[in-house]
């Protein structure tokens, strides 16, 4: 361990935390700790700022130590700490959903809540399955996802999800499951501003898996607006559109896991209001809170939840839950986030500050191995062509350097930067990543 990566004073040894998603051993040889958090800067254990270039985890949307969800939260946890919502219930969650049925698209009125993005996502795909069973079309069992998804690590997340590095450790998946292809296409598309233009007929790569296994089999296809975590890829203009129509005719439900676009990432409350595309299931999470309480939302279509409430029958319509599904505690902070987005008009800021945002991740381009650079609302992907033989070291060495020498946070991606700042951010902020991020690339690309 070097100098600068000493355990922080309050922690002996690092050996415990087997952290998520991370090189453990290379972490612990040099450590990068965050202890505190305002508006758009992190601070470092060894008294840094650093510029938050990635809102958390794609989760502080409206950035960081916002005082007023403190004093929700404080003031919840005083008030009731926990009640169950298993046959009970508790006015905050309710007053929560009411909340955010204002602002989902259309026809999209009921919320089941769960605890992680994971969560929402395995909610869903059983509620799709449950649904056509509901209506006695069972035969509908099988889940597409697409290739480069990432729907979490939950068992059927991982299974729709389409990152090779995340399915193979673990062997046994979902069985009845298949992919779209992917929609990245940097022949026809590197370098494109907001939404590209080619590849709206890789939504008729559905059709080819209805016409393989049959499309009365099929209960529901999942797909990300944009697919952040699998490298940032965005799909054509009117590729949703058409993949909605696709799933129309053949009576399959589209699921929009919008767990990183959801909250005003890209200029709306959820991407399906921003491209058009209204799904008959959404899945969120991470904004919600604003990052600070763990929780995650699904919506679903009146016509799915109204299939589970026929009948005469007094019983459990849904047998699925989490002990913590509208936790109060949650719900006192998401309520709180919902009154800043709203009272800041952060999502319509978003669009304001898009194109500055564009124009500036654009002036990258021309520098050392960059060999794409993509972006929509505010949330933006650097590609670099591989080091040989060691993929994903040239950016994690950028990561690195930017951490350490330059107080700058971004997320490595194998190859790829991806960058989703708060929706507070600045101009002078989005110029500060940029000139920290030219220089980086050039010194180190
Ligand atoms: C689209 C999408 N779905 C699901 C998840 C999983 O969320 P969580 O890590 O909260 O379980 C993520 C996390 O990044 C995500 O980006």
């Amino acid at each position: 361990m070097n100098a600068k990566s000493k355990p922080s004073p309050e922690v002996k040894n690092l050996q415990e935390f087997w952290m998520p998603f991370t090189a453990n051993r290379q972490f612990k040889q040099t450590p990068r700790m965050l202890t505190m958090a305002k508006g758009m800067y992190y601070r470092s254990d060894d008294g840094r700022e650093v510029l938050d270039g990635t809102s958390g985890l794609w989760c502080c949307n409206a950035g960081h130590g916002r005082e007023s969800i403190t004093a929700a939260v404080k003031q919840q946890l005083e008030r009731m700490d926990f009640a169950p919502t298993f046959q009970m219930g508790h006015p905050i969650a309710f007053r929560l959903a009411e909340r955010l049925c204002e602002i989902t698209p259309p026809g999209l009125n009921h919320v089941f809540f769960t605890n992680s993005g994971s969560e929402s996502v395995d909610t869903a795909l059983k509620i799709a399955l449950a649904y056509h069973r509901a209506r006695g079309d069972s035969a509908r069992t099988m889940l597409i996802g697409r290739e480069k998804g990432y729907h979490g690590t939950n068992f059927g997340g991982m299974s729709v999800g389409g990152i090779a590095g995340n399915r193979e450790a673990f062997g046994s998946l979902l069985p009845a499951v298949d992919h779209l292809r992917h929609t990245l296409d940097m022949e026809r598309n590197a370098f494109s501003r907001g939404l590209p233009e080619h590849g709206v007929e890789l939504a008729d790569d559905l059709e080819r898996l209805c016409l393989l296994h049959d499309p009365a089999t099929i209960a529901a296809v999942i797909v990300e607006p944009i697919a952040c975590s699998g490298g940032v890829v965005f799909p054509a203009k009117g590729y949703l559109t058409r993949l909605k129509e696709i799933c129309d005719r053949h009576g399959i439900l589209l699921i929009f896991d919008e767990v990183i676009t959801g909250f005003g990432r890209v200029g709306k409350a959820f991407a399906a209001e921003r491209l058009g595309v209204t799904p008959d299931i959404i899945t969120s999470a991470k904004g919600l809170t604003n990052g600070t309480v763990p929780m995650g939302a699904v919506f679903v279509k009146d016509s799915i939840h109204a299939a589970f409430m026929q009948g005469s029958g007094q019983g459990i319509e849904l047998f699925h839950g989490y002990t913590y599904s509208g936790h109060p505690v949650a719900a006192a902070a998401a309520l709180a986030s919902l009154d800043i987005y709203q009272q800041e008009n952060l999502f319509e800021r978003t669009i304001e500050i898009e194109s500055y945002w564009e124009d500036a991740v654009h002036s990258l381009k021309g520098l050392p191995n960059i060999i794409d650079i993509r972006n929509y609302g505010l949330i933006a992907g650097i590609e670099f062509s591989s080091r040989e033989g060691k993929p994903g070291a040239r950016v994690y060495d950028i990561f690195t350097r930017c951490f350490h020498e330059e107080g700058l946070l971004i997320r490595p991606s194998v190859d790829i930067i991806a960058l989703s700042p708060p929706l507070i951010i600045e101009k002078a902020q989005i110029d500060q990543i940029f000139e920290t991020l030219g220089r980086v690339i050039k010194a180190t690309a």
